[in-house]
């Protein structure tokens, strides 16, 4: 007898009324994922600090049909995590997946670099994990939602770079542990965490490596002659993965840091 997900394998791709928030959905990844989801017949509710590209990202979502929640807030404390939730459940009344897009990256060396900007990092990165993660996790205990989280890590959590990322290298290492502690911590609730882990790909955070800036241009180098595949990373190449992540293809999948890097962590 064959089963449903061998007769049908699209069906394990579905994600057609489920409800997700998405943080720095101002981002590249973040709106990318909210326009997937969207597009799918899910229903997402985007947050970020940004409130003019907040707005353009809605409208995007709505031009594809997407139904869309706008919560303009960056996941900086547990309230801004509550709010994001309560909004969510007042727009959807349920939230099945969690999205954490939001990110930043101060490059500095540590000789020349303030703690401030060290601890910036570290807050934007990690603690914003932990808000959310805290908030909606639970939300889902207590409602025995069986939800999924994705978590933005990088190459950055497993190597080192010489070009001053004592924050983002520690804050993305930081990642991985919190998407292996989390998955094992709430595996007995069904719950599934996993974090995808590109190289660089354009983005805002990356647009310094796009420019005129010398530092950052070397950075870009360094990465690309590092990349198997021979090019840097585009959004669109991450989707496939968000998608498995938040669909019931990854029902058996947990606890993994999915490196998406054209081979750079394989060489
Ligand atoms: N691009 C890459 O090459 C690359 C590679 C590996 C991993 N990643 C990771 O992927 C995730 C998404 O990055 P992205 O490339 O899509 O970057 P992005 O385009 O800069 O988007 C990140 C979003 O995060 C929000 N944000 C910025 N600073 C923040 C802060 N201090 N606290 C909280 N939120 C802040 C911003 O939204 P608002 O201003 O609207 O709040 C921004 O739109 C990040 O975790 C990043 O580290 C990126």
């Amino acid at each position: 007898m064959i089963s449903e997900p061998l007769r049908n394998p699209l069906s394990l791709f579905n994600v057609k009324g489920k409800s997700a928030i998405v943080t720095g959905a101002t981002g590249a990844f973040g709106r990318a994922t909210a326009l997937t989801l969207a597009s799918l017949g899910g229903k997402v509710t985007i947050a970020g600090g940004n409130k003019k590209e907040l707005a353009d990202v809605a409208e995007e979502i709505r031009s594809v049909g997407g139904e869309v929640c706008v919560v303009e807030r960056r996941p900086d404390s547990l309230e801004d995590a509550q709010a994001m939730l309560d909004a969510a459940l007042a727009a959807f009344g349920h939230v099945d997946q969690l999205v954490v897009g939001s990110g930043y990256n101060k490059a500095g060396f540590i000789h020349e670099l303030a703690l401030d900007d060290w601890q910036a990092v570290m807050d934007a990165n990690v603690r914003g994990i932990w808000f959310m993660a805290k908030a909606v996790g639970t939300y889902w205990i207590k409602e025995k939602i069986k939800g999924k989280v994705v978590l933005m890590s990088s190459v950055r959590g497993r190597h080192g770079n010489i070009s001053g990322y004592t924050g983002y290298c520690a804050s993305k290492g930081a990642t991985d542990s919190l998407t292996r502690v989390l998955a094992t911590e709430w595996a007995k609730h069904g719950i599934t965490v996993n974090a995808i882990a590109p190289t660089v790909f354009r983005s805002k955070l990356t647009a310094w490596m796009f420019g005129d800036d010398e530092l950052g241009q070397a950075t870009k180098q360094r990465s690309l002659a590092r990349i198997p595949l021979g090019r840097l990373g585009e959004v669109e190449d991450l989707m496939g993965m968000a998608l498995y992540l938040l669909s019931p293809a990854s029902d058996f999948c947990t606890g993994q840091v999915m490196y998406v890097d054209g081979g750079f962590t394989a060489g």
